[in-house]
């Protein structure tokens, strides 16, 4: 035993201290390299230019030819340059530069590459962090095969408002969850680590606050107080950072007045100082360059001089650093180290990954044909899909449904849908006919069904014009499924609204529908949560599918015939009008919370709305149900030092096996400043057989108790501490109270 032990020290001393050698020569490399480079030959590793034919932001007019820029030493990345082909075309060039310096290629490679993954909001609901890694991994080995090193995500924004149309890039409104998302996304793109051939760098954005958009309009102004940033919206970055975390990305929004690109409390101070982050941060595109419509630089010169002194390496798309860096330095205003500190974070990265030994290392046309769309990976796609359905209602057990049914009534603008089924953000680098569509997931699950189909309506149709072919479609069926929402181009970036009810006429087509007194199941489909409050009401089953990806249909129709019992909880609260925006589950009490919908002075919402949303964050029902009881607690009372258990009985007390994702949330019941009324600390996602108990155990320590004061250190305070535990934010079943002492 002791020999075991000894050998596994050795062994790790070993592991350390080769790669502390590793690390050492790689420094040695930077800086031999750095010595040899010109002034003119550092800024250009500073640039990154957008390939030559995507474009994922307002295009650059002046470029001339990017790859004779190459050639000269200008172009450190390129984005937007995708298979192996064209890389290696750029990377040619970069072979032909003077020193020879690789290429990096960067790709907003966000839920999959060729094979499409859910949207991350989506995936976000199914709250299982070993499928979310595997899903970025798969994407990250079909991408690292097409010449791709580099992804532009996870993006880790917490975002409260779902008006916002980039919500359905993120995992939501909480910022624990928000934290074990952003490490294992992290973890699956970056695989074993840099360096391997199936691993990418990840890229943590948008640092920082930018799902804080006021009114939920991108790119707006964020104002918040430093206390709520660090105890909200930053926790996920710096889990990201934990998880190792090669690069961020920075944002197009001011934070409390100052650009988060030309932020030096962002970059330097906490990203780079307090957090000690080694790699490199990219602007956004052209974020460096807007700040001059922001009022705050005049011109291009003033923005390289701020953002390369708050700390932004790389200047993705705005020429502010190529056209204006070197002349900085030589006028006296940006010192060179400066420059060199922010070449060296770029070139230990490219060393890091092997580029300087093999600049083609990605790029090789057979690894690429032979990785992508590998079925193991395509059902893993179709099993993250289903993973990330929430069943939001299911009246009279109307789902599942038997694969017996004669007749299947298919109604809605998005039954055939294939193209959007991907969701914004998707590479398309795969053809579309790849993805399964609902009719088609629906035929292969109940092969013996006729399925009538009617469109109904289109999406955006403002006017309803004749529903007759729905309904009468509807009323030679034994059920209706119906598949309605948005477009793919109602969430993304640049993608906001002010009106998030289900788009168009959709709604009075449920209606119409919904009136022939058939059983209707209702699948709503949207990047973010949409206002839907008639057919919450009478609509006897609704599923949110979100976008789900190429497997969208199959992982649907795996819910709907119960080959797969759901078990989504969702990631972000759903209000029931765009006036209760903001709304989130971990706000602060007022003086006079309110008590119901109807006393006049405790009311902390409107006189027109009650006060609570439509579904709550957490929420996600199953088609079997499960019981919480016999709480217990280890210790009343604790000190800071120390921790306690708090354990339960979880047991399903229906007929179908399922999982439950059973929630933790703490109150911390008096405190200055202000703490929430409750925060999701903890939880666990387990699976129960019919009748099947499990005890449950979750363990709080100072981790769990410690919040950030006005001075932004994270403090805990002794006192009354409750403890909620249940199955949604709003549906707690089980409680406990402790106390802290010092
Ligand atoms: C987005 C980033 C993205 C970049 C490159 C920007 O418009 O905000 O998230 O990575 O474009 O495509």
């Amino acid at each position: 035993m002791r020999f075991i032990k000894l050998a596994f020290t050795f062994s790790v001393l070993l592991y350390v201290n080769t790669a502390f050698a590793q690390q050492k020569t790689i420094a040695a490399k930077v800086e031999a390299l750095l010595n040899k480079m010109t002034l003119d030959e550092k800024v250009g590793q500073l640039n990154q230019y957008n390939g030559d034919w995507e474009a994922t932001g307002p295009v650059t007019k002046d470029v001339g030819n990017k790859l004779d820029a190459v050639k000269q030493g200008k172009v450190g990345s390129v984005l937007n340059i995708m298979g192996t082909e064209h890389t290696r075309k750029f990377q040619q060039a970069a072979m032909q530069s003077r020193l020879k310096i690789p290429l990096l290629f960067g790709q907003d490679v966000i839920h999959g590459y060729s094979i499409t993954f859910p949207i991350p909001l989506a995936e976000a609901a199914s709250w299982d962090m070993p499928a979310m890694e595997r899903s970025a991994r798969v994407a990250a080995t079909e991408a690292a095969a097409a010449g791709i090193n580099w992804t532009f995500a996870p993006m880790v924004d917490i975002a409260r408002d779902p008006r916002w149309g980039r919500v359905m890039e993120g995992a939501g409104e909480d910022p624990y969850l928000g934290s074990l998302i952003a490490g294992a996304r992290v973890k699956g793109f970056q695989g074993k680590g840099l360096g391997n051939t199936d691993a990418v760098m990840a890229c943590v954005k948008h640092f920082a606050a930018y799902g804080a958009a006021i009114g939920g309009r991108d790119y707006n102004s964020v104002d918040m107080s430093k206390r709520t940033l660090w105890q909200t919206y930053l926790p996920p970055f710096k889990a990201a950072l934990d998880a190792g975390a090669a690069t961020f990305m920075n944002a197009f929004n001011d934070l409390n007045g100052t650009p988060a690109t030309g932020s030096s409390y962002l970059q330097r101070d906490i990203l780079k100082g307090q957090w000690g982050f080694k790699g490199f941060v990219v602007s956004d595109w052209n974020s460096i360059g807007e700040m001059i419509p922001h009022g705050f630089v005049k011109d291009n010169y003033e923005a390289a001089e701020v953002a390369i002194k708050a700390g932004s390496d790389m200047d993705m798309e705005s020429r502010a650093y190529i056209n204006n860096l070197a002349k900085l330095v030589k006028d006296g205003r940006v010192p060179v180290t400066l420059v060199n500190d922010a070449v060296r974070r770029i070139l230990t990265k490219k060393f890091e990954m092997g580029l300087f030994d093999d600049p083609y290392k990605f790029i090789n046309p057979e690894r690429e044909k032979a990785t992508m769309n590998k079925p193991e990976n395509i059902e893993a796609a179709r099993d993250m899909g289903r993973k990330s359905i929430v069943l939001l209602k299911n009246e009279k057990q109307l789902l599942p449904l038997s694969k017996e049914l004669k007749t299947i009534a298919l109604i809605g603008p998005l039954s055939r849908e294939r193209w959007y089924l991907k969701g914004a953000w998707s590479t398309d680098v795969d053809p579309n006919e790849n993805v399964v569509t609902i009719e088609e997931g629906i035929h292969n699950q109940a092969p013996g069904a006729k399925i009538l189909y009617a469109e109904g309506c289109k999406i955006k149709d403002s006017v309803a014009t004749d529903f007759k072919e729905a309904v009468e479609t509807a009323k030679k069926a034994d059920v209706v499924i119906m598949a309605v929402g948005e477009d793919i181009f109602m969430t993304g970036e640049a993608r906001s609204k002010a009106n998030i009810h289900i788009p168009g006429v959709q709604e009075d087509l449920i209606k119409a529908v919904v009136a022939t007194g058939k059983p209707v199941v209702v699948l709503l489909m949207a990047g973010r949560p949409m206002v839907f409050n008639w057919t919450a009401e009478h609509a006897p089953a609704i599923v949110y599918t979100w976008w789900l990806g190429s497997q969208m249909g199959n992982s649907v129709a795996d819910v709907l015939f119960g080959n797969y019992n759901p078990a989504g909880k969702l990631p972000m609260t759903f209000p029931r009008s765009e006036g209760q925006i903001p709304i989130y589950y971990n706000f602060l009490n007022t003086g006079r919370p309110a008590q119901g919908d109807n006393d006049t002075f405790y009311r902390s919402s409107y006189i027109d709305a009650p006060n609570t949303p439509q579904y709550a964050f957490g929420y996600g029902l199953s088609y079997t149900t499960f019981s919480y009881t016999n709480i217990s607690i280890s210790k009343t009372a604790i000190k800071k030092t120390e921790s306690l258990t708090v354990s339960f009985d979880l047991k399903n007390t229906g007929n179908t096996a399922g999982e439950d994702v059973a929630q933790l949330y703490i109150r911390d019941m008096v405190a200055q400043p202000l703490r929430p009324v409750k925060e999701l600390k903890d939880f666990k996602k387990v699976m129960l057989a019919p009748g099947e108990t499990k005890r449950i155990t979750f363990t709080i320590n100072k981790e769990k108790l410690q919040f950030y004061n006005d001075n932004l250190q994270l403090i805990t305070q002794p006192g009354e501490f409750k403890l909620m535990i249940g199955a949604a934010s709003n549906q707690i079943k089980l409680e406990k109270t402790f106390q802290l002492t010092n």
